[in-house]
């Protein structure tokens, strides 16, 4: 049996991290001790995820391209290696994301957008894709209150043509892909409500 991959998209400060980890807790509480549920997140804590972390921070500086690959091989070696996304999936697992390639196609968007798309036609893509939409004015007032060093892309100016990018990009997903766009506005718990009944309503996971 195939498991189900839910993956959680959002500008910084939105409130994919939080959602990530009630439905954990749900999904454990509904499917029971026995099933396979792995939450998880892009870049992640491997080699290549730790090389984008260090360039978000600042402590070194990557080309625009060169910061691209490392969130794309990040992403390889996560979706593909041994032990990775593929392999949860074909033993049943569930797998609960932070970002996906959907980051790559909007937070690296510019002019190498055509290449960016190719490299990514070899990669899976989720059964449902949550785009928590809050405003940035929110987000931003989120991320002052975490009181810690601002990112490379915690900016207003940025994070505005992110919006655009990955309202371009959601449109586009939705032709083939299912895709869910909630209102980050509302608190945590509302959204976790809809976020469990579009899940219900897609896959009956307890039943
Ligand atoms: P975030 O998801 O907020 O992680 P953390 O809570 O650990 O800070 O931040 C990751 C940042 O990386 C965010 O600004 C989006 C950016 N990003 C990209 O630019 N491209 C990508 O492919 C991914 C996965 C993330």
């Amino acid at each position: 049996m195939k498991g189900r991959w839910i993956v959680f998209e959002g500008l910084d400060g939105a409130g994919t991290t939080t959602q990530v980890k009630l439905l954990e807790s749900s999904l454990r509480g509904l499917l029971g001790d026995q099933a396979l549920i792995r939450s998880t997140a892009e870049p992640t804590h491997g080699p290549f995820g730790e090389i984008c972390r260090q360039a978000l921070k600042g402590q070194i500086s990557l080309d625009r391209r060169t910061l691209a690959l490392a969130f794309t091989t990040d992403r390889c070696q996560h979706v593909f290696s041994e032990g990775g996304i593929e392999a949860t999936l074909d033993s049943g697992g569930w797998i609960l994301q932070d970002r996906y390639l959907h980051s790559t196609l909007a937070y690296q968007d510019g002019p190498d957008r055509d290449w960016l798309e190719a490299l990514h036609s070899i990669f899976p893509r989720p059964d449902l894709l949550f785009f928590i939409d809050t405003p940035i004015a929110e987000c931003l007032s989120r991320i002052r209150s975490r009181g810690q060093d601002q990112e490379l892309f915690e900016r207003e100016e940025v994070l505005r043509s992110v919006q655009a990018a990955y309202q371009r990009i959601l449109e586009k997903e939705s032709v083939t892909h299912r895709v869910e766009i909630l209102d980050g506005t509302q608190p945590a718990g509302s959204l976790h409500r809809q976020v469990l009944e579009r899940i219900q309503s897609h896959f009956h996971p307890a039943g």
